[in-house]
C-alpha cells in the first residue's frame, strides 16, 4: 500500500487501455536506461538512492548547525536560486502554520532568487536589529543573483558581529571541492556542506541544499528522508498503476496528443511553493530538444476566479494534475447563524475541508466535461514523511518521463543562454566580443 494515491480514472475519454499496453515496453525501456546507468545524463542519478545512500556524518552536522542556529539566530537568510532555494520554500511553507506564530524557532528567508536591488534593501530594513545567520547555497558557487545578494548581507553581517563572528554565522552549501564559493568559504573558514556531483540542482532538495533550511525551520528532516526512502523501496519495480510510472506515461501519452501544457493543482495554501519547485523539475528536465511539456501551476479555488474561464474553455492544449489532502493540518468548522442572512446555513455544521474536497470533486468534473484531461494525487498529510515521498514520486515520475520523450533530464544546457548575454552586457572580463555583438543587436 503507498502512502499517496495517483489516480486516472478521469481520463477514460482521453486515453485508452491500449495506449498504456503500448507504451509498456517503452517505459520498461526508460526504467532499465534509469536504473543501470545507461541512459543520457546518468552521472546525474544520485537522487535515486540519496533517501538511503546519504552522508550520516554531515545529516549529524546538519542537525548541530541547525540547533546552534535556532540558538543564536532571530533570521536565517538563504541565499540561492533554482534548485538552490526552490525546495526549501516549497517544504517549509508545507509543513508549517500559514501564519506562523512568532516563536523561539528562527524565521528563514529567502533571498538572492532575482536581481532586484528593492527586494533586497526591503529584506535590509525588515531585518533591522534581528540576529542573523547567512546560508549560502550554490553549487557552482559562482551563480550571479546568488553571488550578489552574498556579498551584501556578508558585509552587513560582519559590520554587526564583526570578521570573526560573522565567519561562524555563515553556512555555505556548495560543491565538494570547487568553485569560487568553496574556495571562500575554505578562506574564511566558514562551516560548508556538500551538494553531491551526482545531483543537479532542481534534485537536490533532500541534500544540505534543503535540509539545512528546514531542520532550522524546525521540520523534521529525518522523517523526510524515512518518506522518501519509502517511496524509493515502494516504487523499486515498476509498475503501470497508482505510480510514478503510471503518471510518466500517461502525461507522455497526452502529449503526443497535443496536451502540451500541464498544470499542477492544489487545493491547500501551503503547497503554493511545492507548485513552483515542480515547475522547476519538470520544466528544467524536460524542455528541450524543442519538445516538452509546459509546466505551469495553479492555486485552487483561489485561481478559479482568474484562470478558471480559461481552463474550462479556452485552447484546448491543457492537462491538469491536481494534488488533494486528504487530511489537511487543521480545519474549521462553519457555524450555524440564526439570520441566515448570507443563506449559508445549509452548510453550517460542516467544515471548510468538506467543502473543498466538494470543489476538488467539481472541478475535477467540470474540466474533464471542458475537455482536460485530469489526473489526481492523493496525499494523506502535510506531514514531513508525506513531503519526502512526494518528492521522490516526482524525482522518479520526471526521470522516466524524460527517457519516454527521448531527452536528457539531468542537463540544463539552456539554461546558460541568458547568463552569457548577461555577462557580455555587463562587461564581464572574457566577454568583450559577446559585449560589442549584443549591443549593436540591441540599437536596432
Ligand atoms: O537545477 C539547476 O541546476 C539550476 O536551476 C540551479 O539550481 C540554479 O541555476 C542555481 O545554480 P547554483 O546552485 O550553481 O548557484
Amino acid at each position: 500500500m503507498t502512502l499517496i494515491h495517483f489516480k486516472t480514472n478521469y481520463l477514460k475519454k482521453f486515453v485508452h487501455s491500449q495506449e498504456l499496453e503500448q507504451m509498456r515496453a517503452l517505459t520498461q525501456a526508460a526504467n532499465e536506461e534509469l536504473r543501470q546507468g545507461t541512459g543520457a545524463g546518468h552521472d546525474f542519478r544520485g537522487w535515486l538512492d540519496l533517501p538511503v545512500d546519504y552522508d550520516q556524518a554531515e545529516f549529524k552536522r546538519i542537525q548541530t548547525a541547525a540547533a546552534k542556529i535556532q540558538a543564536d539566530s532571530d533570521v536565517l537568510i538563504c541565499i540561492g536560486i533554482g534548485g538552490s532555494y526552490l525546495g526549501a520554500q516549497a517544504a517549509i511553507e508545507f509543513l508549517q502554520s500559514s501564519f506562523p506564530l512568532p516563536s523561539k524557532l528562527p524565521k528563514v528567508v529567502f533571498c538572492g532568487n532575482s536581481l532586484s536591488g528593492s527586494y533586497l534593501h526591503d529584506l535590509i530594513e525588515w531585518l533591522g536589529e534581528r540576529d542573523f545567520s547567512l546560508n549560502v547555497i550554490s553549487k557552482s558557487g559562482t551563480t550571479t543573483e546568488t553571488s550578489i545578494a552574498f556579498r551584501i548581507l556578508k558585509r552587513l553581517l560582519v559590520k554587526k558581529y564583526g570578521e570573526q563572528a560573522a565567519a561562524k554565522r555563515i553556512y555555505a552549501t556548495t560543491d565538494r571541492a570547487k568553485g569560487a564559493l568553496k574556495t571562500e568559504a575554505k578562506a574564511a573558514g566558514y562551516e560548508t556542506f556538500v551538494i553531491p556531483d551526482d545531483l543537479g540542482g532542481r534534485f537536490s532538495v533532500l541534500s544540505a541544499v534543503g535540509l539545512l533550511p528546514i531542520a532550522v525551520a524546525g521540520g523534521d528532516i529525518k522523517a523526510l528522508m524515512h518518506g522518501a526512502a519509502e517511496a524509493r523501496q515502494d516504487y523499486a519495480e515498476l509498475s503501470l498503476s497508482d505510480s510514478p510510472y503510471e503518471y510518466a506515461v500517461m502525461r507522455n501519452i497526452l502529449y503526443r496528443k497535443g496536451y502540451t501544457t500541464e498544470l499542477l493543482d492544489n487545493f491547500e495554501p501551503k503547497l503554493r511553493m511545492l507548485g513552483e519547485w515542480w515547475k522547476q523539475l519538470m520544466g528544467e528536465s524536460e524542455g528541450k530538444d524543442e519538445k516538452g511539456i509546459f509546466p505551469a501551476s495553479a492555486n485552487l479555488t483561489t485561481d478559479l476566479h482568474s484562470l478558471g474561464q480559461y481552463i474550462q474553455q479556452g485552447r484546448r492544449n491543457l492537462m491538469e494534475t491536481m494534488l488533494w489532502v486528504k487530511q489537511p493540518s487543521e480545519d474549521q468548522l462553519i457555524p450555524e447563524d440564526a439570520e441566515n442572512l448570507d443563506q449559508l446555513n445549509f452548510l453550517a455544521g460542516k467544515t471548510m475541508n468538506y467543502v473543498n474536497r466538494q470543489a476538488f470533486q467539481g472541478v475535477v468534473l467540470a474540466h474533464t466535461d471542458g475537455g482536460v484531461p485530469v489526473m489526481t494525487l492523493e496525499l494523506p498529510d502535510t506531514t514531513a514523511k508525506t513531503l519526502g515521498y512526494l518528492i521522490y514520486f516526482f524525482e522518479l515520475a520526471v526521470g522516466i518521463s524524460g527517457y519516454l520523450n527521448g531527452i536528457n533530464p539531468f542537463n540544463q544546457p539552456g539554461v546558460e543562454a541568458y547568463k552569457r548575454n548577461m555577462f557580455g552586457l555587463l562587461g564581464k572580463p572574457g566577454y568583450e566580443n559577446l559585449h560589442e555583438d549584443l549591443q549593436r543587436r540591441l540599437q536596432h
